[in-house]
């Protein structure tokens, strides 16, 4: 990748840079010449099609041959959807919604959209200009990069480059004369780095004539066909970038298609020069792309080929545990807890998939401990002891950031401590980690009192993340492990969430739908009482504990109340005036994604997942599916604030699929989560259901922005330099830097930078692998910028990943970020 192509990107999204006419050419480059159309335009098939269908395809075939092997039945999907699929790979399991399935694709096809932005006018990218050899090297070294991150269990950098690779494969059936040819199969030398691509035309020999009157069915030359010579069109703006009778791209932008030979080859959509060839290349392109995904799944076996598609149920769980001699009094409670959580989910669907601990005192983190096995993690829990000085306060937000940065995204992570945090200035690295890994974060935090020292700052994180944080005793530690137990159902959903501070009386109303089990309300604060209202106009009060309408257990500052499921509108009214948060959630086959995305300017184009906080006062555009139920559609959208009634609507236009795109005007002030509200036919299909989901995590607006940009690869053993930038249009004055990654790469970074209000900054970080790096190693760095005061930060997150032998670079820094993330992870 260029720099410069990332400059493309980067005054296209900027409005006011689009009357300077070469700026302007190249925005309308991006969105209208290069490639199957990204996103869904007039009928034209998409890479995101292409995609989308090729992997739903490949991923039946292999659940089919996993149940064959297991002597299951199999019954194949009605039709080829996230939802059908996920419920034909695991039947029994009725709770999965096919979230991670469809966040994995979203990951793989706007990722594969970025390519068209990062890389528009690079030729090998596209298999423009004859670059045969080169495109084919980008494919390679991309399934080698993939495959190596598969072995580290590195699915996410995986999934970033297969959306990369599978761009340039499916360029090819639209760019070169391949389907001229004749050809009704792929290339399948395109996915082998050591065979004949093909008889290539070299660049002496003329390939096409002029169209003749606008009819470009014939403009190959007859003995090109004849001797099934290989050839791909010339793309540029300079119409003088063409040798002596080369075939051209073609279409409105392609200056190489207006000087002789006139005219292009393309079959990017069905009005392209060769788009009467459209269909047949896209129909080539998916099972090209099938072919490639078969060579993964051939190296990766069946099992984690179907986790790299995130089709398959598994969960971590992670403790971050306080290890000063302070808490020797209740250790042996949390390892109890520990191992009840652990038993309890053993050898059912919910058995967590790998096992994270970090200890931590009032010094130090000790060492990341990961395995996949219970029994040994049971052992490592067992072997901690509590010892040294009785500091009072602890390293709790360093054992939580190393949690953050080497758990996979979406984590439950629980954190034991009996006191503050000594850390504080971590505060803004951890929401950050927070924001971009989707992680949720439960303190359980001992005290006798029920609002200890150092717990708001426990309650802001938790808060933020979708957490609790729980004030507990060494008698009360075991009546949480229900609430362990429950968060860390896979099939959790969010019905409502909302936060007063200052603590005021409000009333909270939600619809619980017909999909939803184990309803569940969790109120954090204290003292507080409440009320519930059930949607047939019966009420309890908190002070019955087991009533009609459900069951109350109190334990330190939290009320957990089970409700009995009652489909329609409930009512909570709360009374305290101390600080409290409330959330809802339940069990339910039916729950939503979203990423906030960039749209390159123009419609039907291709969008980029945006990274970091969305700026204060100017719009957003969500990227939004449903999944599971029984095709349901979306009817609102809306950005509320969870401290207050602020609600931005959105303006919803659908995509097909149960993909929608969301326009918002504005981000509210304050912190925020994105309400969905919907219809869906119900299980019974007797009539219309309506239903409500929240999302998870808290977002909020920066006014500042941080760019990052990797240029080129990171190989082990050799230092690595990465440029990042600091805007504001807020306050000026002296702006701190933080820099981590998930594997202490890093060697230095610029740890200020000093900004006038609406300024930008330049500082780097400087990273080096060990030479003793595997290849296909995924480095996740992250870079916080924080205003004066810490009253402001905004963050950027790179996704990197480590090559040996000039392997590819996975992210395309700007653009594939891991706001992805969010419930990708398998
Ligand atoms: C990226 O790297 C190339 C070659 O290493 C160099 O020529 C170019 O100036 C770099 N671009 C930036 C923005 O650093
Ligand atoms: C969104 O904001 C950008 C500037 O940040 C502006 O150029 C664009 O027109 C806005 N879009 C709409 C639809 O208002
Ligand atoms: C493409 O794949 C489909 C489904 O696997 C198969 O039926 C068809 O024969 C393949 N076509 C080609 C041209 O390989
Ligand atoms: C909550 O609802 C009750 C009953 O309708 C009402 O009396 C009360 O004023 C409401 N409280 C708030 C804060 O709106
Ligand atoms: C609800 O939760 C209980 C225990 O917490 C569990 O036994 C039960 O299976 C759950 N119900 C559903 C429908 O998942
Ligand atoms: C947002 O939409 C909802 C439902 O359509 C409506 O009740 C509400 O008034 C709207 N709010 C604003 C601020 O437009
Ligand atoms: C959702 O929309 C589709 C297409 O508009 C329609 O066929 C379907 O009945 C709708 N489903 C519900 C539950 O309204
Ligand atoms: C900015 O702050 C850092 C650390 O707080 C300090 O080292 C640096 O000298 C400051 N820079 C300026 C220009 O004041």
């Amino acid at each position: 990748m260029s720099w410069m192509h990332s400059q493309v990107l980067w005054f296209c999204g900027s409005a006011s840079m689009a009357s300077a006419l070469p700026v302007f050419l190249l925005c309308l480059v991006l969105t209208d010449s290069e490639a199957f159309k990204p996103l869904k335009p007039q009928n034209s098939i998409t890479h995101q099609e292409i995609t989308e269908t090729a992997v739903l395809l490949k991923t039946t075939e292999v659940c089919k041959a996993v149940a064959a092997k297991e002597r299951r039945d199999f019954v194949p999907p009605k039709q080829l959807s996230v939802t059908s699929v996920q419920q034909a790979c695991s039947p029994s399991d009725a709770g999965l919604t096919g979230a991670k399935f469809k966040a994995s694709i979203v990951a793989m096809y706007t990722s594969n959209a970025a390519v068209d932005v990062a890389y528009v006018l690079s030729d090998r990218h596209h298999f423009d200009r004859e670059s045969f050899t080169d495109g084919r090297k980008l494919i390679t070294e991309g399934m080698a990069s993939v495959k190596a991150n598969i072995q580290q269990e590195d699915f996410i950098p995986a999934r970033l480059t297969l959306g990369k690779i599978f761009h340039t494969l499916q360029d090819f059936y639209s760019h070169s004369n391949w389907i001229e040819l004749g050809n009704k199969r792929p290339n399948s030398n395109l996915i082998r780095p050591d065979l004949p691509i093909g008889n290539l035309a070299d660049i002496n020999t003329p390939t096409c004539r002029s169209c003749s009157e606008g009819n470009c069915r014939d403009n190959i030359l007859p003995e090109i066909l004849k001797e099934g010579k290989l050839t791909s069109g010339y793309f540029s703006l300079l119409s003088s970038q063409k040798p002596k009778g080369k075939c051209s791209h073609g279409g409105l932008f392609d200056q190489t298609s207006r000087t002789d030979p006139v005219g292009g080859i393309n079959k990017d959509d069905f009005e392209a020069d060769h788009g009467h060839l459209h269909r047949e290349a896209a129909n080539v392109a998916i099972n090209a792309t099938m072919e490639l995904l078969e060579d993964i799944r051939g190296a990766a076996g069946e099992n984690d080929f179907l986790r790299l598609m995130g089709i398959t149920r598994s969960s971590v769980l992670c403790f971050v545990i306080d290890t000063t001699g302070s808490t020797s009094d209740y250790i042996a409670e949390v390892k109890k807890l520990a191992s009840t959580i652990i038993d309890s989910k053993e050898g059912t669907d919910e058995e967590p998939s790998a096992y994270i601990l970090v200890p931590f005192n009032d010094q130090e983190v000790g060492e990341l401990k990961r395995t996949t096995d219970s029994n040994i993690f049971k052992v490592q829990i067992n072997i901690i002891t509590a010892d040294g000085s009785g500091d009072t306060a602890e390293m709790s937000l360093s054992g939580l950031q190393l949690a953050l940065t080497r758990a996979p995204p979406s984590s439950e992570i629980f954190v034991f401590t009996d006191a503050p945090a000594k850390d504080v200035h971590l505060r803004s690295t951890v929401i950050a980690l927070i924001e971009s890994t989707k992680s949720v974060v439960t303190f359980l935090h001992f005290s006798s009192q029920l609002s200890p020292a150092g717990n708001d700052l426990y309650q802001e994180l938790a808060e933020i993340s979708g957490g609790q944080a729980i004030v507990v005793t060494k008698a009360t530690l075991p009546q949480v492990t229900d609430i362990i137990v429950d968060s860390s159902t896979p099939d959790l959903v969010n019905i409502l969430q909302a936060v007063r501070n200052p603590g005021r009386p409000d009333n909270f109303t939600f619809t619980v739908d017909p999909s939803v089990s184990n309803l569940t309300v969790y109120l954090t604060g204290s003292p507080l009482t409440f009320s519930l209202h059930s949607p047939t106009g019966v009420s309890q009060s908190s002070a019955v504990t087991d009533g009609s309408l459900g069951s109350v257990k109190a334990v330190g500052n939290l009320n957990m109340v089970r409700l009995n499921t009652q489909t329609g509108l409930w009512e909570i009214r709360v009374t305290s005036t101390q600080p409290y948060s409330l959330k809802v959630t339940a069990q339910s086959g039916l729950d939503f994604i979203y990423n906030i995305v960039e749209m390159s300017q123009g419609s039907g184009t291709g969008f980029i997942v945006k990274e970091g906080r969305p700026r204060a006062g100017r719009n957003i555009t969500l990227l939004l599916s449903v999944v599971g139920g029984d095709s349901p559609n979306v009817t609102e959208v809306a950005l509320v604030e969870v401290s207050g009634s602020g609600v931005e609507n959105g303006t919803i236009e659908a995509l097909g699929d149960g993909d929608y795109l969301v326009f918002m005007e504005r981000v509210p002030d304050d912190e925020f989560v994105v309400l969905v509200k919907g219809a869906d036919s119900g299980s019974s299909r007797t009539s219309t259901i309506t239903f409500q989901r929240q999302s998870t995590t808290r977002l909020r607006a920066s006014s500042l922005a941080v760019t990052a940009l990797a240029n080129g690869t990171m190989e082990a053993g050799i230092p690595f330099s990465i440029p990042f930038s600091v805007t504001t249009n807020g306050m000026e004055g002296n702006y701190t830097v933080r820099a981590l990654d998930n594997r202490g790469f890093i060697s230095s970074f610029t740890t200020s930078l000093v900004l006038s209000s609406g300024g930008t900054a330049q500082g780097s970080v400087e990273l080096q692998a060990p030479d003793s790096t595997p290849s296909g190693t995924d480095v996740t760095l992250t870079v916080v910028a924080e205003a004066p005061g810490a009253a402001d930060f905004n963050y950027n997150v790179l996704q990197l990943s480590v090559s040996k032998c000039n392997a590819l670079q996975v992210s395309v820094p700007l653009l594939i970020p891991l706001a992805l993330l969010p419930a990708l992870w398998t």
